[in-house]
């Protein structure tokens, strides 16, 4: 049986001591576009049920003090009088209550953050975006600023850049606005209101890796091979644009063979790995109409479209088998907020 992408009740439901605020932001998937969506082209993309939580709390003024459970198998939980690595794991999560405070000119407040993210790190679920989205909304409530969805996702740029180089914003946008959505850069957010979400079934390789150090590398390719890139670029406009089609009319068929062409051309820019090709030949072998990489590759996870609960069922048995963890999650609908 798959895991079931289980809430974190603990930040939002334990009485918090002085506590100003608290906010969750949800994770996400991509469902067509990682990658050529750096280079202009749309993406898709959709929030699900895995959370990050932030609670801020008073601090001594000026002072921002951060303390993060994250579930970063290697380091586990980090604050900021640890080591170098933990200092530089906390940094984004700084910046984003520093930027948000500047951002509404508030320069003398002092905070504690408290952050939870129940997000595995470099899988390519978005969890560093939603830790950034989390502690921006709470960090706004807690001040009692009103942020409109537009002013949290400029915010976010500030600390996704440090973390990511030059991201997209689909990762952020996604947390922000929940449910499925259409991307395209610089903020092109589309929402698109679908009566059912796809039933989609995420599975990690346990490989874990830097979303920068990939990106980075398809930009520089994309600069030497102009050529191809922007033929690359133009066929994933034709499959994002034909999947919002396809989820549109519920034609999960359609949707499944363009994801299925998607991994075919991230394969070809390589940013894929073995494991996640074995994984998504299972799935597909296993009954998945579609399956592909999700996120910026090299290792995280493949997500793959079922048609029924017995098929997920069954094509996890299937993923299980040959090395990989799989979860279920549901589509989130709300985007972040305030708990
Ligand atoms: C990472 O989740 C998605 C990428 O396209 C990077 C980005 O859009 O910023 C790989």
């Amino acid at each position: 049986m798959p895991h079931s992408a289980s809430r974190c009740e603990t930040a939002s439901t334990r009485p918090v001591p002085n506590r100003l605020a608290t906010s969750r932001a949800p994770g996400k998937i991509i469902l067509t576009g990682e990658h050529f969506v750096v280079l202009g082209a749309p993406a898709v993309a959709m929030a699900v049920n895995l959370y990050s939580h932030a609670t801020v709390r008073p601090a001594r003024p000026g002072r921002i003090e951060v303390e993060a459970g994250i579930p970063l198998q290697a380091i586990g939980p980090v604050n900021q009088n640890q080591n170098q690595n933990g200092r530089k794991l906390l940094e984004p999560l700084r910046l984003a209550a520093r930027e948000t405070l500047d951002y509404i000119g508030d320069k003398g407040s002092g905070i504690s953050l408290d952050v939870d993210c129940e997000i595995p790190v470099g899988a390519g679920l978005g969890s560093s975006a939603s830790t950034t989205v989390a502690i921006i909304t709470a960090v706004a409530k807690a001040r009692r600023a009103k942020l409109v969805r537009k002013e949290i996702f400029r915010i976010a740029f500030g600390p996704e850049s440090f973390l990511h180089g030059s991201p997209s914003g689909v990762d952020h946008a996604t947390s922000i606005y929940g449910g499925i959505i259409s991307f395209t850069k610089p903020e092109g957010i589309k929402q698109l209101k679908l009566k059912q979400a796809p039933r989609i079934l995420v599975c990690d390789t346990g490989i874990h890796r830097s979303t920068k150090k990939l990106v980075e590398a398809v930009v520089r390719k994309s600069r030497e091979q102009r050529q191809a890139y922007s033929a690359h670029v133009d066929d994933v406009r034709d499959i994002s644009e034909n999947a919002i089609r396809a989820l549109r009319k519920g034609d999960l068929g359609e949707l499944g063979s363009l994801m299925d062409a998607n991994h075919e051309l991230l394969v070809k820019i390589g940013v894929s790995h073995p494991l996640l090709d074995k994984l998504v030949r299972v799935a597909r072998v296993a009954g998945a109409l579609g399956a592909k990489l999700t996120g910026a590759g090299g290792g995280g996870c493949i997500i793959a479209l079922c048609k029924t609960g017995n098929d997920e069922v069954s094509i996890a048995r299937a993923l299980k088998k040959h090395g990989g963890l799989p979860y279920r999650v549901s589509m989130d609908r709300e985007g972040t907020r305030i708990v």
